[in-house]
């Protein structure tokens, strides 16, 4: 009877895997109806309303000894004795522990009370222990049997996280957890590319398992982040993070409900009260380190593509892009320098003369990157390639089971070893690779790729052993492949840190650290450049990322906005998509509109597959390349905003590149949109992401808003959807009221824009207000904050009256102030008095007043208006 009025939300899958029948069912102790919308599709569940799902009682665990500690609770979870054995070696005592770390942040770990089970071996900053804070967002809430727990929001009373689900179990390699959700608005986990940027709750699996395959809608991708992030009825924020490594299914299910199924590690959750979304994600990187900033150079605009071919060829697109006067700060290779692609060579033909080239890239003010695989070719005469030989003399490959290094296939055609990037010798190891090879090509930063790891033959060139359970789990998370090995190392591998089976998505987070540390190493105190594939929680201070091998296509054009949001939730702000696609061939409108967007990525940079049609911008008609220069002329205009942006994330945790609802968190209609993104808080992207358009519907939350091209207000109150001309040689930029963009004349280069003044661009709101920034360093320094080495100047207009303040001008190489716009001018302006005397001369039209100031921007001053 309880099983037949169950009501179908309240539905959770009791029986996610094999046989789905009534007889297994039953076995699980567990419901079974058959109404359900469980789908095969070519073999593989498609989930929907379960068949087979946990009753209302349902035994699992029974909290005892619970008691108040020093920084919040602690207790015993024993299993029930009627509890049902569904897979092996269930977990019968378990410790709980509740950690009330901040006022915003609570930590709740649920382990083995007898023995230690594998935890993720990364820091988490800061450390514990923790004392109890005076008072809490969040109230935490148990019940004893069957044990469960809420998060509470104090202020709200809403119920952020209630674990009352029945299907809590705990075996040595099966964890699941439930719990309720306080609202449909998910997003997050990451990553994955997903239709649209707020999940859908209809029944969602999202699977983390990093994972070298082409972006497809909802398969594991390159990365690991279980990080959701929901936005509450009311507008507050919250997230959490479950802090595990091991493969894993999350579902969303209608109820609203998550599930979290691991197969490995313990539950150890992280809940980010906010209240606001910026809250969330500066709470979420002050736990798990903020990202580190990039070197100036690289917020330019970077070319690439796989297949060059030769040194001649990548110098001949070089230069046509530069006679094209497109701004460009980087030139990179693929792996096609290297000699039969192995790591650390040259192909001593086709790219004889490379270290001349980038001699020549260096004397135009340009940089020079190249690929590194994590992959060493084994397969080399003894004695004759430098890499495999120094890592078997340091011992830092991955090893078997029987303790053999383990080889695996991917470019070189033959078999390599992998670095064991958590081996004590490996930054010795790694630093040597890159300083010889630097003495050949002198690179400026490194890209790392495959390292989730990636793998052509399954598991190792001659299998992995067959009957152990970290091979075969009891329980298989939906991975791509019908075993954990696939596409990537035995699950029995060792590392210096522990199994594979463990490690495996830490794979490229170790290898950005090591990266890293060697540049840094190189180039002593300078910000290294790493961008990395494969990335894990945490990763943004150690790498950049771009997001894979998308298609040349629309869909993933704008798919990759909810790709690069989702990064910069994840505190890996600099972040891009390859501009105009990777597989397949581009279109001319295509990658022009792809480049309307990605001039506006954090990290912005044009890369593509082998043997597709050239897609560099002068590779186009003249009319798409003019406009493609046009749009990375705006990018370089912003590059004083976007720096500052990025400063903010280093030091407090903060996005660059946001969704509206990040400002707009009180107004749902924000909260699906995903085809508009914002800069900062001011500087609002509504790029084409569809073919033959011309005009495009975009939103404009509440407040004034001006175009950024001709500064005139487009809209006075906001909160409307507005028509936009969007012609192909345009993409629409607004300005948002109440802040203040600092910009400068565009060059084609980051280090020539860099010398002109900083013009500001002031965008009263409707009591005539605004207030911004702008940070300047030289760009290159390492741990600046802690130097103190830069210069951080406010600004802040009200009542007519333009006020600079000097926070820090340590740095004092700044460039002067140019031109003040302040746009959204109620009243005619009479009179312009620079800081208190002189008057200045100014242009006043249409609402808007420009005055040319000339100062240093590292003084105090003010730009006073009077008005007729
Ligand atoms: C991978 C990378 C891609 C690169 C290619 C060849 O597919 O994702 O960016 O071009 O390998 O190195």
């Amino acid at each position: 009877a309880v099983c037949s009025t169950m009501a179908d939300d309240d539905r959770f899958d009791c029986l996610p895997q094999g046989d789905i029948s009534e007889a297994s069912c039953m076995a699980r102790g567990c419901c079974w109806n058959q109404r359900s919308s469980v789908q095969m599709v070519n073999g593989t569940v498609k989930l929907g309303l379960p068949a087979c799902f946990y009753p209302y009682k349902y035994p699992t665990y029974r909290l005892e000894n619970y008691k108040e500690t020093a920084n919040g609770f602690e207790g015993t979870l024993q299993r029930s004795k009627d509890a049902k054995d569904i897979y092996p070696n269930p977990i019968n005592s378990l410790r709980l522990q509740v950690i009330f770390d901040t006022a915003q942040r609570l930590h709740v770990k649920i382990t083995d009370a007898t023995k230690d089970r594998y935890e993720v071996p990364l820091p988490v900053l800061p450390g514990a222990p923790f004392s109890k804070p005076d008072t809490t967002l969040y109230d935490f809430v148990v019940t004893k049997e069957p044990f469960s727990f809420q998060v509470k929001r104090k202020s709200t009373g809403g119920v952020l996280v209630d674990t009352a689900t029945n299907t809590f179990a705990f075996y040595d390699q099966f964890i699941q957890i439930s719990s309720l959700l306080p609202s449909k608005y998910i997003y997050g986990l990451g990553e994955h590319t997903d239709a649209h940027f707020l999940h859908s709750v209809n029944w969602k699996q999202f699977t983390m398992w990093t994972t070298d395959i082409y972006p497809n809608l909802e398969t594991p991708l390159y990365g690991v982040h279980p990080f959701y992030f929901s936005m509450e009825e009311d507008g507050d924020a919250n997230g959490v993070l479950l802090f595990n490594s091991n493969a894993m299914d999350v579902i969303l299910q209608p109820t609203p409900a998550i599930t979290y199924r691991t197969i490995g590690g313990v539950l150890d959750f992280y809940f980010f009260l906010g209240p606001s979304p910026q809250d969330v994600t500066s709470q979420y990187m002050e736990l798990l380190g903020k990202p580190q900033m990039p070197p100036y150079w690289a917020l330019g605009y970077h070319l690439c593509r796989w297949g060059y071919g030769s040194v001649e060829n990548t110098r001949k697109v070089m230069e046509r892009n530069l006679a094209a006067g497109i701004p460009l700060d980087a030139q990179w290779n693929d792996i096609d320098y290297m000699d039969k692609n192995k790591d650390f060579t040259i192909d001593g033909s086709k790219f004889n003369g490379i270290t001349e080239f980038v001699n020549e890239v260096h004397a135009k003010g340009l940089r020079y990157v190249v690929i590194v695989d994590p992959g060493i070719s084994s397969a080399e005469a003894p004695g004759s390639y430098q890499a495999y030989t120094d890592g078997l003399a340091m011992n830092v490959f991955v090893q078997n089971a029987s303790d053999q290094v383990i080889e695996g296939r991917v470019w070189t055609g033959n078999p390599q070893a992998y670095p064991d990037f958590t081996h004590p010798n490996i930054s010795q190891y790694w630093l040597k690779q890159i300083t010889d090879f630097r003495k050949v090509v002198p690179v400026d930063g490194l890209w790392i790729d495959m390292n989730e790891p990636s793998n052509f033959v399954d598991g190792s060139m001659v299998g992995c052993p067959k009957d152990s359970s970290l091979e075969n789990p009891p329980y298989l998370p939906n991975i791509a492949g019908k075993t954990l090995n696939t596409r990537t190392l035995c699950m029995t591998a060792k590392h210096h840190a522990g199994l594979h089976y463990n490690l495996h998505s830490t794979y490229g987070i170790y290898q950005a650290k090591a990266t890293q540390a060697a540049l840094l190493q190189v180039f002593p105190n300078k910000r290294p450049f790493v961008v990395s594939r494969s990335t894990f929680v945490g990763q943004g201070q150690y790498s950049a990322h771009w997001t894979g091998d998308e298609s040349s296509s629309w869909s993933d054009l704008q798919t990759s906005i909810g790709d690069i949001l989702n990064f910069n939730m994840f505190g890996i702000p600099f972040v891009g998509a390859d501009i105009c696609g990777f597989g397949d061939n581009a279109t001319e409108e295509l990658c022009l509109r792809w480049h309307q967007l990605g001039a506006f990525y954090p990290f912005s940079r044009n890369h593509n597959a082998v043997s597709n049609r050239d897609q560099d911008p002068a590779a186009w008609s003249p009319a798409a390349t003019e406009a493609i220069r046009t749009v990375l002329l705006t990018r370089y205009s912003l590059l004083p905003y976007y720096s500052t942006l990025l400063f903010r994330a280093s030091i407090s945790g903060h996005t660059v590149v946001r969704p509206l609802f990040f400002e707009f968190a009180h107004d749902k209609r924000t909260y699906s949109i995903d085809a508009q993104f914002l800069i900062g808080s001011s500087v609002m992207l509504s790029p084409v992401t569809t073919p033959n358009t011309t005009k495009i519907l975009a939103y404009l939350p509440e407040g004034r808003w001006f175009d950024f091209y001709s500064l005139k207000k487009i809209s006075d109150k906001g909160g409307e959807w507005i028509e936009l001309d969007a012609p192909l040689d345009k993409v629409n930029v607004h300005l948002r009221e109440g802040g203040i963009v600092p910009m400068q004349k565009p060059e084609v280069t980051t280090g020539k824009t860099r010398q002109n003044p900083i013009d500001l661009v002031v965008m009263l709101d409707k009591t005539g207000k605004a207030c911004g920034e702008v940070y300047w360093d030289d760009g290159e320094q390492m741990d600046v904050l802690q130097k103190g080495d830069f210069s951080l100047v406010q600004f802040e207009m009200k009542n007519g009256k333009l006020k600079s303040t000097v926070v820090n001008d340590k740095y004092k190489d700044v460039p002067a102030m140019g031109s003040v716009r302040v746009v959204g001018l109620e009243r005619t302006v009479k009179k312009v008095v620079w800081n208190g005397g002189e008057e200045v001369d100014f242009v006043f039209n249409d609402h808007t007043v420009m005055v040319k100031v000339g100062e240093m921007l590292g003084k105090e001053s003010t730009v006073a208006m009077e008005f007729e």
